[in-house]
This record gives structure tokens, sequence and C-alpha cells, in this order.
């Protein structure tokens, strides 16, 4: 693999070259981990699990039997600098000697200043001082629980802390690179109202939009978000101004200036951290719900609308990542496939269907790592298709790896709508010289996702303009991604798809199956199983991973006329 050229904002400064980074490769960005790409297969503990030691223990095992590669857990302001000064890092110390026993890597989450919206993990020195940590206030100057973002002492204190933790894990872990990223924060954003009216607030609001931000819409213009682009051109497209004169007036301005002054508050954090140990750092995001206008959700934070705004006040988080908790898991994952942002999900709803859209991240969308959130609960019924799909991953990896960004692998899941309709039941994609139409099953509903019964059917028969069909999302276990092989041959893994095919080299051949069979990899070596034929190729006509188990097959295609 060609590596291009490193990303990680701050690693190659110090000369650790196989310290975790990001690599552009190709069309993607992907992490490198000890010099090699890696895939997170991870897994996110639920928020109170990681304060203790010892009720960690217990998880250990269980985290490692699911097939996990990495944990992303908590570090917790409130615990690690009790007294202003006085720090414990205890907690991490035991988090990194757990992962260590287990064969897991660390994703460490700082809940800093701000979790969820809120300031509940700032230590109580911080939350009993309100006059020197000031907070964030509502239209009627009311305090909020929240710290304001606009006071100089808060992100001193919190910079201070994290760049005492990863001066920490510099220490201890710069040789092992058990810790390989770190989460900035906590899905920030302001809520019940659009901004922060403390009269600080007020008075920026009323001033006018930073230099650096005026610059960076003049450089990107054209390629901005469509919110930012399109407030911007339609107020003028003003060189300079107030945030209302160039953005015009009403809650999205007053969230484009939230974004703003979050990020520069983060930046000031992140980059104090970097400074001591330069690890990829990233900010996660609470979405938005159909409808919704800022104020109704985590407003300001770092969502794919504010994208530039963030890029923009805080160069030194290399990437913004999606918790997706909605049912339209694809849309939220395309929307933060923005160039230059490689996709990793942090949280995603634990459940027994979205471990299906892994395979479609990995493979469609280049992501660097899929995980469910309060991995510590999950029982038989959401553990096993992990654990299965993640067994699977796990053997795919150093191919999936080879293959991101370079046009040679593809993924397929279903379109779910946030209100849970599912908008197209086949999607047809291109791959090595071969149109492949991929059909979806369930497991609920085989009769609305039916099995095509000739070739070429799936394709006709279930055009994407097909109306779309109330189901329940539960019921819809699908997905997968493909390799190109070379020579015609090819590797699809997932669950309840179906793949025919047709040539498409414009001879008008038509496309047949040589060859179809079922394996693993051992050791980066293919194993094959069953040769799979007849009924369970629909006599030649296609090739199918049934839903309710996750499968690899290896198939070669040949041309007929
Ligand atoms: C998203 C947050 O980021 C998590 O820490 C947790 O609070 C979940 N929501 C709960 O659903």
């Amino acid at each position: 693999m060609i590596v291009e050229e490193s990303t990680c904002k701050g690693a190659r400064d110090q000369g650790w070259e196989l310290m975790p980074r990001l690599v552009r490769s190709g069309t993607v960005t992907q992490l490198y981990v000890d010099g090699r790409p890696f895939l997170i297969l991870g897994g996110e503990l639920g928020n109170s699990t990681a304060s203790s030691l010892e009720h960690m223990e217990a998880h250990w095992p269980r985290l490692a039997a699911l097939g996990l590669n990495t944990l992303l857990a908590p570090v917790y302001w409130e615990l690690t600098e009790p007294e202003e000064g006085v720090f414990d890092f205890s907690l991490v110390d035991g988090l990194i000697d757990g992962a260590r026993r287990h064969g897991l890597r660390l994703v460490l989450l700082w809940f800093g200043s701000w979790k969820n919206c809120m300031s509940c993990y700032v230590p109580a020195w911080v939350k009993r001082d309100q006059r020197r940590f000031p907070r964030a206030q509502s239209s009627v100057g009311r305090g909020l629980e929240m710290l304001s973002a606009f006071h100089e002492e808060n992100w001193a204190a919190d910079a201070r802390a994290f760049a005492a933790l990863m001066r920490h894990l510099r220490a201890v872990d710069s040789g092992r690179h058990t810790v390989i990223m770190v989460q900035v924060e906590n899905e920030i954003g302001m809520i019940p109202e659009a901004r922060d009216h403390s009269p600080v607030a007020n008075s920026l609001y009323r001033g006018p939009v930073p230099a650096a931000l005026m610059e960076y819409l003049e450089t990107c213009r054209g390629r901005l978000a469509p919110e930012l682009e399109t407030a911007w051109e339609r107020h003028g497209r003003k060189a300079a101004g107030s945030w209302e004169e160039v953005f015009g007036p009403g809650p999205y301005t007053e969230e484009f200036f939230m974004a703003w002054q979050f990020a520069r508050y983060v930046e000031r954090v992140a980059s104090a951290g970097k400074a001591e140990y330069p690890l990829p750092m990233y900010v996660n995001a609470a979405l938005v719900r159909p409808g919704y206008r800022p104020g109704r959700y985590a407003s300001g934070g770092p969502l794919p609308h504010l994208i530039d705004v963030w890029r923009a006040a805080a160069p030194s988080i290399d990437f913004l990542a999606p918790d997706i908790y909605f049912p339209n898991v694809s849309e939220w994952c395309e929307r933060y496939r923005i160039p230059g942002n490689p996709l990793f999900i942090p949280e995603i709803r634990r459940n027994a269907t979205n471990p299906a859209y892994a395979f479609y991240a990995f493979g469609e969308l280049g992501a660097i790592g899929f995980s469910p959130f309060a991995i510590e609960d999950a029982g038989e019924a959401d553990g096993q298709p992990l654990a299965e799909a993640y067994r699977l991953l796990r053997q795919l990896g150093p191919l999936i790896a080879e293959h991101q960004g370079r046009g040679t692998l593809r993924g397929a899941a279903p379109r779910i709508a946030y209100d849970g309709t599912v908008g197209s039941m086949a999607q047809t994609l291109s791959l090595g010289g071969y149109r492949i139409t991929v059909t979806f099953e369930s497991l609920g509903c085989s009769g609305i996702f039916s099995v095509p019964s000739a070739p070429g059917e799936a394709a006709e028969a279930l055009p994407g303009a097909e109306p779309v069909v109330a189901v329940d999302p539960g019921d819809v276990l699908s997905g997968g991604l493909l390799i190109f092989l070379g020579d015609d041959e090819f590797l699809v893994a997932g669950t309840g798809i179906v793949l025919t095919f047709a040539a498409e080299d414009g001879s008008g051949a038509s496309a047949g199956l040589l060859s179809v069979e079922e394996g693993e990899f051992a050791c980066g070596c293919w194993v094959p199983g069953r040769r799979l034929n007849g009924d369970q190729t629909h006599q030649g006509r296609h090739v199918r991973i049934p839903p309710g188990r996750f499968a690899i097959h290896r198939f070669r295609l040949y041309r007929y006329h």
C-alpha cells in the first residue's frame, strides 16, 4: 500500500512515525496503528462503567469475547483532577492495563467541560466557583448547568487537565500504543436555546464575524456546506460584518456563532493535548431529528452543516464523527463522508440489526471504525450478531484496508428513513467490469424482501423508484461489502443479500457464475468450505448470503452470449 501523506496533525512534527496517525490512501483516509492500517471494531462503554476498576474487571473477558479490537472508554475530569492541580490517573492506568491483558486497544473519551451539552463531569471545584468559571445563560438571564464557552478560565482549566492526561499517556503508552485516538469532550452543543445569552456572548454576537472564519469562507467558496454557503450568499456574500449582517438574523446564525465559539474552545483544549502527545483527535455529535431547529438539538456541535466552522476554528481536530441512534443509518454515514473527514462511528445504537451496517461503512464509505454504545450490556440478541460480524471483519481487515480508496471495494445496505420506511430494496453498483444488483432480504419480512427468481430480475422487479414500504427497521438485517480480487473474481461478505450480475463491457454479453465457495480466512489464507451451487445459487442465477447469519463467499464470473 502506498502511504501518500500523513494527515495526523502534529504527529510527524514529533518524529513519532509509528504512533497512531491518519494517512491519506487513494480516495480515503485510514487510521494507521503500529505502521499498518487499522479498522476499529469497537464498542463504547456506558458512561459510568469505567469509574470503577473492580466493576470493569468483570467486563473485560466478555468484551474480548465479542470480538472487539478496541474499547472506547471515558476519562472523567471530575475524577482525574478532584482538587485543582492534583491529578489521579489510576483509572486511566487501570484501563490501559485491562486493555493490554485482553488484547484490546483503547479510544479514550475526554469527558471534560461538556458531556451531551451539560457540564456534569467538571470537578466540584469548578462547579462551585461560578464567579471564576462562568456558566452559559438563558435569554432570561438564568445560569445553565453548562460552562460558558466564552470564558478563558473555563478553557484554560480544561486545557490544563487535558494536557496532563496526554502527558501521562505519553509517559505510560507511547512505546505501546494501547491508546490509539482521543475524543475531545462529548456531544458538545447548546440547548434549549440556540446560543448562550450571557453578557459576553451577547456582545460578541453583536461584534464582527472573526476574520479567520471570513478568510475560510472566501478560500472554500463553492465547496462549503450548503446551509452555510446559502446563508452567506443570500445575505450578499459580505467580506466582513456582524454575524447577522453576514448570515442574516435567526437561529441558524446563532448556531454558526456558537459552533465557532465551541470549536475555538475545543481547539484550545485539543492543541494543549497535542502539544504533549499528538494522537489523532476527534469530536462527536448528537444528530438532528427532522424538522428540529437550533435550540431543540445540541446546537453548534460537530454537525455536517457546521463542518466548515469547526474546521476553520479547530485545526487540531482531525475529524468530526456521528453518534447514530436513528434508523436512517446510511444517510447519516454518508453525510459525514466529507472530503478529508474519515468516517468513524463512535456510537451507534446497539441492536441486532446495526452490525450489518459495519460492512457497508467499511466497504462503501471507507470507514475507519464502528462502535455500538453501552457495549458491556450486550446480550444474546444483539451481542451474537455483532460478534459474528466482527469475527468476519477481523478476517477481512487486511483485505479491506488494501482495497479501501482504490475503486475495488464497494458496500451496500438498505436505506431506511428516519420514520422506519425502506425506500429501496435493491441497489446497483459497478465493480470489476460488472453491474451488480444487490437485493436486500430480511428476517421478518420475507414477503416484502423477496429473493429474485431469474437473472436480472432483481434489477427490473425492484427498481429504486419502488414506492416506500413500511417496515420495522428491527426486521431488516441486511448489508454487505464486495471486493474485486481481479480476473473476474470477487469476495462478498455480510448478511441477507442476493447478488445478480450483468456484464458492463458493452458487448451485450450475459454474466454467469463459474464458481461460488463459502469459506473463511485463517492467517490471511482463504480456507474454502462448501462449494455452493444448485439451490444455494438458484441454479447458477445468483450469489446469496441468507439473512440470519454472516458469511463470506468467494465467486468467479464469466461472460456468455
Ligand atoms: C449519546 C452520548 O454520547 C452517550 O454518552 C450516552 O449518553 C448516550 N447518548 C445515551 O444514549
